[in-house]
């Protein structure tokens, strides 16, 4: 049945930060190995979608109000994929309009906040179309997935897992979960910054470096380490033993770049800045006795991570020895968010 008036739906939903990294594909965007990140705060997609029916669908899209060619088409691809388990994508034209709080290439994964975000109207239209009220969390983190693996993990707050693990029976390739352990408080509002030591477009990207995993030397041994890490990880993250925690997150970030070094063909994304700037953190991690750790996605910015008490010393010390490596000063500041909030939906 297709209504014949105009349905709309608003979701604002969150980046996230991988401490476990996702790097590999197999199937349709299920991940080799599973990943575990948390949402963040200050950092997410509002996204409005309006529906009207139109017999054999179509979009438009826009963000910020501009026509963003390189996302159409990227939206295109994902309506392709999620048709079957959509049936208003092909009754219906969708007017999508999207705004990010965040600045582009900062290394803040906008494909995870959009494509998550996305991913809850699409949903809640299908529910409203279909006369349903209740959304099923892991079918909108299903859906996310065919967008982008990551943004799978953005449709909860705090932290969440995504990847089969026998260990832990609830986890999935398809869908991410919340981390099934209880978080300490020292992880509930840990500090994220941004420390962006560049906003140039990727000379390799995402997409590419996923698909060099296929035949990549180390692959089952990277897997293996994904594997030990996220149990370690959980451990981790439940007893709150932030020296644990750094151990893993610099393990991850490092072993991710080293993968790409180890590529064919090999290429690294890290700049000059990111090495000074983690031997300025080991050092002052040295002198201070202040914890503090770090992390890097596909990219040369850093993620500096640490707890909410120590944020004015660590603030100070950024101002005078970290902001000089940044490329024009530039430092985001974020923390564990609480994940995905439905906006305002109007019905015409
Ligand atoms: O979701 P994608 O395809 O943008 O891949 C994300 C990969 C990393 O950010 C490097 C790691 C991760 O788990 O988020």
């Amino acid at each position: 049945m297709t209504h014949t008036a105009s349905l709309t739906s608003t979701w604002q939903s969150p980046s996230n930060l991988a401490i476990v990294k996702y790097w590999g594909k197999k199937n349709i965007q299920e991940p080799v190995n599973p990943s575990v990140s948390f949402s963040l705060s200050q950092a997410f997609t509002r996204t409005s979608v309006n529906l009207t029916p139109k017999e054999g669908g179509g979009f438009s899209f826009k963000l910020d109000q501009q026509p963003v060619p390189k996302f159409e088409n990227k939206i295109e691809t994902f309506f392709k994929a999620a048709r079957p388990r959509l049936p208003i994508i092909e009754n219906y034209y969708f007017d999508i309009e999207s705004t990010n709080t965040f600045p582009h290439s900062t290394g803040i994964a906008s494909s995870a906040s959009a494509m998550s975000a996305l991913a809850f109207c699409l949903a809640d239209l299908q529910q409203q179309v279909d006369g349903k009220k209740d959304l099923d969390i892991t079918e909108v983190s299903s859906l996310a997935r065919i967008g982008s693996g990551s943004a799978s993990r953005s449709v909860y707050g705090s932290w969440s897992l995504w990847g089969r693990m026998s260990e832990l029976p609830e986890s999935s390739d398809i869908y991410a979960i919340p981390v099934p352990a209880d978080i300490a408080p020292v992880f509930r509002n840990l500090h994220d910054d941004i420390l962006i030591v560049s906003s140039q477009d990727k000379p390799v990207s995402s997409t590419q470096g996923h698909k060099l995993m296929d035949n990549h030397p180390y692959r089952e041994g990277r897997i293996s380490q994904a594997r030990q890490n996220t149990l370690t990880l959980l451990k981790h993250l439940s007893s709150g033993s932030f020296e644990g925690f750094a151990e893993i997150a610099e393990s991850e970030a490092l072993s991710l770049h080293g993968l790409m070094m180890s590529s064919t063909p090999p290429y690294t994304l890290l700049l000059p800045n990111t090495l000074s700037i983690i031997e300025k953190i080991k050092d002052f991690r040295n002198r201070k006795d202040i914890p503090v750790t770090f992390t890097m996605d596909a990219g040369p910015n850093i993620h500096l991570l640490y707890p909410d008490e120590f944020s004015k010393e660590i603030a100070e010390w950024e101002e005078k020895e970290i902001k000089p490596f940044c490329a024009n000063g530039r430092i985001i500041r974020d923390q564990v968010g609480r994940g995905p909030k439905k906006g305002i939906a109007t019905k015409n």
